[in-house]
């Protein structure tokens, strides 16, 4: 018999077994707890709770450690490609040449949106958020694509995994060409998958557009590194929302409604905004002060994560990517060097090494999107593009898995007990 952990509850003591991952903590199987003790366990925003088994991606907090199937962040940034690591996420090992190349091809050809959706967007008022667009528009895919909705069907739900990760970039670069009224501009499959989305958003029927190369690589990095994050906020939304059988563009839907929120997703908007009110570095400490203090909301957006207490391993590719996209556009910007004052700042104020925060992936990100040219309305959309792929994975990895049960925690009920309704002339 395997570690046990021994609970007394009541007086009686139960034994619950320790399951062991491959790394990472052990995790204590309670899964017949209430049946045996009539109780549950309280763990509100699950800070102690595994919901669920992935052979994915592994975090390890402390070290700074993100791991795909394996595989340092750090490396897939360096040495791979987004289609590539899509793969990766999918299928659990690197793909052959051949086996990339098919999986390029397969996605480049269903890159393209059904026509009617174009009038889909013309239902948005033209100064809605992108991410509001994304919400509306993904999840109408579910009206469009009939034929790969069967979840039970494996083939079903790789053509919809497919056609989801395919067609995010033709959605995103239509939510903004629909913000500045530009007409919208169809995939070319001769372009790679980062290039094809940055003709979509940058170029016009008008004129040629050019890829440049080392702005490609950059974004094709972002979206690595953004690619999957073990079980966050959206992906755990995903799973939840595809635990009950739902569809997987209803389920991707829900996903990008999380990811919006500014604890998460929306971050790397209101860092860079952040950035922009600091302004100089004079202003630093004027908001270091004010994100220490208890009664002030403000906080500084970019540093600190629920799983992270060292640097976040993605932070630190993005530092580099910053460089490295000025060099190529041969442009700098201020913002820059008060985001790398206020890091050092705040990383040798005792409040933040006390509290272990420090930068995430979305302190630096927002100063390289709009050095290419993005609006900072446009970055959590960036995101919702990219971590496509492994929200995708995870549910496909959850629906794949014969234990799979509905999501459906439980809760301590502190309302009114049972009482007798009065009437509306008594009360
Ligand atoms: N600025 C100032 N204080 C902070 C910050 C911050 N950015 N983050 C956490 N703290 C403090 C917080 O006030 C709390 O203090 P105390 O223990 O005295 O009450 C302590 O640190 C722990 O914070 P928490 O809110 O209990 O931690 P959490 O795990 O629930 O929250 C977080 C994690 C990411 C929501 C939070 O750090 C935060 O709001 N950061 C800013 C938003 C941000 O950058 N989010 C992007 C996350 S990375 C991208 C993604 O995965 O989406």
């Amino acid at each position: 018999m395997g570690d046990q952990v021994k609970l007394n509850a009541g007086g009686t003591e139960f034994d619950y077994p320790v399951l062991k991952g491959s790394v990472g903590p052990d995790v204590i199987d309670i899964r017949k707890l209430y049946a045996q003790t009539g109780k549950f366990t309280y763990d509100p925003g699950f800070t102690s709770t595994a919901s669920c088994e992935s052979a994915l991606t592994y975090i390890d907090g402390d070290e700074g450690v993100l791991l795909h199937r394996g595989y340092p962040i750090g490396q897939l940034a360096e040495n791979s490609s987004f289609m590539e690591t899509s793969y990766l996420l999918l299928n659990g090992e690197l793909p052959s040449a051949d086996e990339l190349a098919t999986f390029e091809n397969t996605i480049t050809r269903h890159t393209m949106l059904h026509e009617q959706l174009a009038n889909f967007y013309r239902g948005f008022r033209r100064d809605a958020h992108p991410m509001a667009i994304m919400c509306g528009v993904v999840g109408a895919l579910s009206a469009f694509y009939h034929d790969s909705t069967d979840i039970s069907d494996p083939e079903h739900r790789k053509i919809s995994s497919h056609r989801l990760i395919a067609k995010m970039p033709t959605i995103a670069a239509a939510a903004y060409k629909y913000s500045v009224g530009q007409p919208f501009v169809y995939p070319d499959n001769k372009l790679s998958y980062t290039g094809n989305f940055l003709r979509m958003t940058f170029g016009v029927p008008a004129e040629e557009y050019e890829v440049v190369p080392a702005v490609e690589k950059a974004m094709d990095r972002i979206f690595i590194l953004h690619a999957d994050h073990e079980q966050n906020a959206s992906t755990s939304t995903v799973r939840l929302a595809g635990s009950s059988g739902a569809n997987p563009f209803a389920c991707i839907a829900a996903g990008i409604a999380c990811l919006w929120g500014p604890a998460h997703g929306g971050a790397n908007e209101a860092a860079l905004n952040m950035l922009k009110e600091i302004g100089t570095p004079d202003k630093i400490p004027h908001y270091i002060e004010r994100a220490k203090d208890k009664n002030d909301p403000f906080r500084l957006m970019g540093f600190g994560h629920r799983v992270y207490k060292n640097y976040d391993p993605r932070a630190t590719v993005m530092q580099k990517t910053v460089r490295e996209v000025f060099d190529a556009l041969k442009v700098t910007d201020p913002l820059f060097e008060t985001a790398l004052r206020l890091e050092e700042i705040a990383l040798n104020d005792p409040y933040f090494v006390e509290k272990k925060l420090f930068p995430n992936v979305d302190f630096y990100s927002g100063i390289i999107l709009s050095a290419i040219g993005f609006p900072t309305t446009m970055f959590t959309a960036l995101f919702a593009l990219a971590r496509t792929v492994g929200w995708v994975a995870q549910w496909n990895e959850m629906i794949s898995d014969p234990g799979q049960k509905i999501g459906r925690p439980r809760q301590l009920y502190t309302g009114p007990t049972q009482r007798d309704f009065v009437p509306i002339g008594q009360r």
